[in-house]
């Protein structure tokens, strides 16, 4: 694998690196990992990458590996840069035959999007998509549990993020984190909605299996001189006749990371939060409310599948992302070898997930702005 982004100066770049080393299945031997040509060379000597694998811009690394012996050069590239720069290295990454690992949201549009469905599909090449957050064990049970339809018809859905890190005007006190997060250059046309709603989205969709139909979108700019939103709540409808509530906020002061999500069907439902992620709470209509527990013995096969300790062990934020990875490993190796990759192992988000996720953004944009109360999500 090759890494583009992820060098000293960021963040995400090495929890990736933490997640895909858990297995065994990746090995990093190539990197283009920062904008800046001497970072990128330090980085990659910390990371003991080979000298001649360590680049100093991406488009020389996927031209050079691209011509490597095939027991040499890498199989897939991970692009952990700010989102205005997923779309290019993705497409050339596609264009010289890799499969890609991206950050989401995946693109700057849901056209480019688009675009890479299109070469996908045209290729035959695999994506992989880091929602961390369907990754953890008891989302994939609650996921199962809905689709086993022991709640009946799904009716109603709350899904939270809450944060409060951008609380004062970080991007003015030299934080690159928040300096390109609240650029609409380097953002995309949404903040708080682009950053973390996109993850909220992707869990209410994944543990439901409905589709959204149409959004009805309050976004504020909460932080004086900010330029993109930091605050927002979305209505949902779906289309199965459900309805919803997202919210998504980077103003909550004193919130870390608690994206919740909450459920209710005919029969009952479910609730869950990270903060708690061992733990998937299941509430019925007519008796008392069950604990569902990571690593009980009784859960499913796709959940079991995505737990890696003993019960009473934390399945965290790194598990998760592991999982993903591994799942996307064990993937690619089925089909480098023709063989039939296992339904657990094709439980990843990947172009549909970015395409829907670009879609939200594009929608609660479009109805922020709208005076109509309600406009359609369009794909
Ligand atoms: N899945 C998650 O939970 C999660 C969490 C945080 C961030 N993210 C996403 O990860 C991405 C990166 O976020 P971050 O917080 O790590 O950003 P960051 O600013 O900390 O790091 C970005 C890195 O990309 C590098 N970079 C920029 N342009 C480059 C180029 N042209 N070539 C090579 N490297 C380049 C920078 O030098 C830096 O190393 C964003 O898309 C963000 O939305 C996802």
């Amino acid at each position: 694998m090759g890494m583009i982004g992820g060098g000293r100066d960021a963040f995400i770049g090495a929890i990736h690196r933490i997640a895909f080393n858990m297995d065994g299945q990746v090995e990093m031997v190539a990197g283009a990992l920062s904008v800046h040509p001497d970072v990128a060379v330090s980085s990659g000597q910390e990371l003991f990458l080979d000298e001649e694998r360590i680049y100093t811009d991406y488009k020389t690394m996927l031209a050079k590996e691209a011509v490597m012996p095939t027991n040499k050069k890498i199989d897939f590239i991970s692009i952990v840069t700010p989102n205005f720069v997923h779309f290019d290295p993705a497409m050339l990454a596609l264009e010289k035959g890799f499969h890609v690992a991206i950050e989401k949201p995946i693109t700057f549009s849901l056209e480019e999007a688009k675009k890479l469905k299109g070469k996908l599909e045209e290729t035959g090449l695999t994506l992989l998509l880091t929602h961390t957050y369907t990754g953890y064990p008891m989302i994939k049970e609650a996921r199962q549990l809905v689709k086993s339809g022991l709640f009946g018809e799904i009716r109603k859905i709350y899904v939270e993020y809450p944060q409060g890190w951008l609380s004062t005007f970080l991007e003015g006190a030299n934080n690159k984190q928040a300096a390109w997060r609240t650029d609409p250059k380097r953002s995309g046309i949404a903040g708080a909605m682009g950053d973390i709603g996109t993850h909220a989205f992707n869990m209410a969709e994944y543990v439901t299996g409905v589709k959204t139909t149409k959004v009805c979108a309050d976004l504020n700019v909460v932080v004086d001189g900010r330029m993109l939103d930091d605050d927002g709540a979305v209505l949902l409808k779906f289309d199965n006749g459900a309805s919803g509530v997202l919210m998504a906020t980077q103003i909550a002061a004193g919130e870390e990371n608690n994206i919740k999500i909450r459920v209710y069907g005919e029969k009952g439902g479910l609730e869950w939060k990270q903060e708690d992620a061992n733990t998937l709470l299941v509430k019925w209509l007519d008796k008392p409310a069950e604990i569902y527990r990571a690593g009980a013995g009784y859960l499913n096969s796709f959940t079991k599948h995505n737990c890696r300790t003993p019960a009473g062990h934390p399945e965290g934020y790194l598990e998760a992302f592991g999982n993903h990875y591994r799942n996307f490993a064990l993937t690619l190796q089925a089909k480098m070898k023709g063989e039939k990759p296992q339904a657990e192992w094709l439980d990843f988000p990947g172009i549909e997930e970015g395409i829907r996720g670009m879609a939200f953004i594009e929608s609660v944009v479009a109805s922020g702005k709208s005076k109509e109360k309600w406009i359609d999500f369009k794909v």
